[in-house]
């Protein structure tokens, strides 16, 4: 049976006290709708209907990509009415599944098991709570049958001493889901359309209603504050470390990791303190990451060794290379096997070939590095005009001394060596050594000012 899923993202979140919507407000880097959605994908379903309200524009325009049918919620009345502005669009012989924009970290595997009911009755996920407050208590006659949802607002004190919860998430034929919803009654606490309200619905039409228990409760919490943010947030980082762990990767610290985006990775990996990797990160065997370094997608070639605090953004490393510590990668940085970048030195749009060195407080950017070449302290690569970028190139086995500045465009050529401290404008020929320099002088008689 084709499967529609629709996901509810149309609140405002006010308890989040922020300008941001609540499903754009970041876990782990991307918004909280992105890894809904994700997950949904994940299913196959037929169509992803998102229904959203609050922040409609921004909502849109952040999740531009995405591959859903969008529709919008103008007032929200509640989650029964929000389920009721996509039914029009879902033809009665789907199941329909219902997820939600503030519950992020669902695993598909779960919803598949809630889908496996089939859609001949409602299925709902819920979850036992050590504090069950703020959520919906599901109800449950002496013989253990659901017959109701009481939202804590709703609840009696006995009701709310119940530690099973409605997670939000559930599945039934959308023939189905879709009568109830049009005998939906707003006749509650907060005057809203309750989704919950389908279950006794249900019960009343002799259809089956079903309490799916989660597996963990992590995976089912929902975000309505900054505090749950941050604990799905930890939630998250522990999952993703786990998996690493398991994998085979040493993590010194799980807690200390923050795994955001997709990381490939070889044998004997190992990752120290606060290791941030975002976007797409490919980690070949053996590469070791020390301590508060970033990386946003790039590839590190097998052996290498990133050093303590350094930032990497759209870099290629080859195998064998040593980085930092305090180096700066940056976007179009590619380097050969072999190569060393020492502290403060940044990187930009440049090659560097195999074995070459740019040790100590350098900047090469817009440049075509060779093989072996010695690039000394304090070298600039001069790529910028005020209004234009020019390219840099350095021949191999050049050896370029400290304090030089390569007004680009220019190139040195192989095996050239450059004096310390020269401003290169013109093209240095392979072989020789170029030197532009003042001549040195001391001054007889001269004296040092003193105070007055
Ligand atoms: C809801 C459930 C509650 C459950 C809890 C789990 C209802 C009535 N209650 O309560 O049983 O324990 O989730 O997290 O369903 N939304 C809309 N349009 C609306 C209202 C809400 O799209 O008109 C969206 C929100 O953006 C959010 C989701 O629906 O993503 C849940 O809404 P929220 O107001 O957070 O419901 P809870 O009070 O948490
Ligand atoms: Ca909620």
């Amino acid at each position: 049976m084709p499967l529609s899923v629709v996901i509810l993202a149309a609140g405002q979140g006010k308890r989040m006290k922020s300008d941001l919507p609540k499903v754009l407000q970041p876990l782990a880097g991307r918004p909280m709708l992105e890894h809904v959605i994700r997950c949904a994908r994940e299913l196959e379903p037929a169509t992803i209907h998102v229904v959203y309200g609050h922040g409609g524009d921004q909502v849109r325009e952040a999740l531009a990509g995405q591959p859903v049918n969008w529709i919008l919620q103008e007032e929200q009345h509640g989650t029964g009415h929000a389920v009721m502005q996509a039914a029009p669009g879902i033809p009665d012989d789907h199941t329909l599944l219902v997820l939600y924009g503030d519950v992020p970290l669902t695993r598909a595997a779960t919803l598949r098991a809630l889908l496996e009911r089939g859609p001949d009755r409602l299925s709902i996920l819920s979850v036992r709570l050590a504090d069950p407050t703020g959520y919906g208590r599901v109800l449950r006659d002496t013989a253990g049958k659901v017959y109701r949802i009481v939202e804590q607002r709703d609840a009696n004190r006995k009701e709310q001493s119940i530690d099973e919860v409605n997670t939000g998430l559930m599945a039934a034929g959308a023939g189905l889901l879709k009568g109830w919803l049009s005998r939906l009654s707003n006749d509650n606490a907060q005057g809203e359309y309750y989704l919950t309200d389908v279950v006794a619905l249900a019960v009343k039409d002799g259809v089956r209603v079903e309490a799916v228990l989660a597996p963990s409760t992590a995976e089912v919490l929902g975000v309505n504050d900054k505090l749950q943010l941050s604990q799905v947030e930890a939630e998250y980082r522990r999952l993703r470390a786990e998996a690493l762990l398991l994998a085979g990767v040493t993590v010194i610290d799980p807690a200390r990791l923050d795994l955001r985006g997709d990381v490939e990775h070889g044998r004997d990996v190992q990752l120290d303190v606060n290791v941030i990797l975002e976007g797409r990160v490919k980690l070949g065997d053996r590469v070791r990451i020390g301590p508060n370094v970033l990386i946003r997608d790039c590839e590190i070639g097998a052996g290498s060794v990133i050093n303590a605090n350094c930032v990497l953004e759209q870099a290629v490393v080859g195998a064998d290379c040593v980085i930092g510590p305090f180096a700066r990668l940056r976007p179009g940085a590619r380097l050969s096997a072999g190569v060393h970048i020492g502290n403060f030195c940044e990187i930009k749009n440049s090659e560097i070939g195999e074995g070459s060195k740019v040790n100590h407080l350098s900047y090469v950017g817009d440049s075509d590095v060779g093989s072996g070449v010695n690039v000394g302290a304090g070298t600039v690569t001069c790529n910028y005009d005020g209004a234009n970028k020019h390219r840099t190139v350095i021949g191999d086995g050049a050896f370029i001394g400290s304090g030089a500045m390569l007004v680009a465009p220019v190139s040195v050529g192989e095996q050239a060596t450059i004096g310390a401290g020269s401003t290169i404008t013109k093209d240095a020929p392979a072989g020789k050594l170029t030197l532009e320099r003042s001549k040195q002088v001391s001054l007889d008689g001269w004296k040092r000012p003193v105070k007055k």
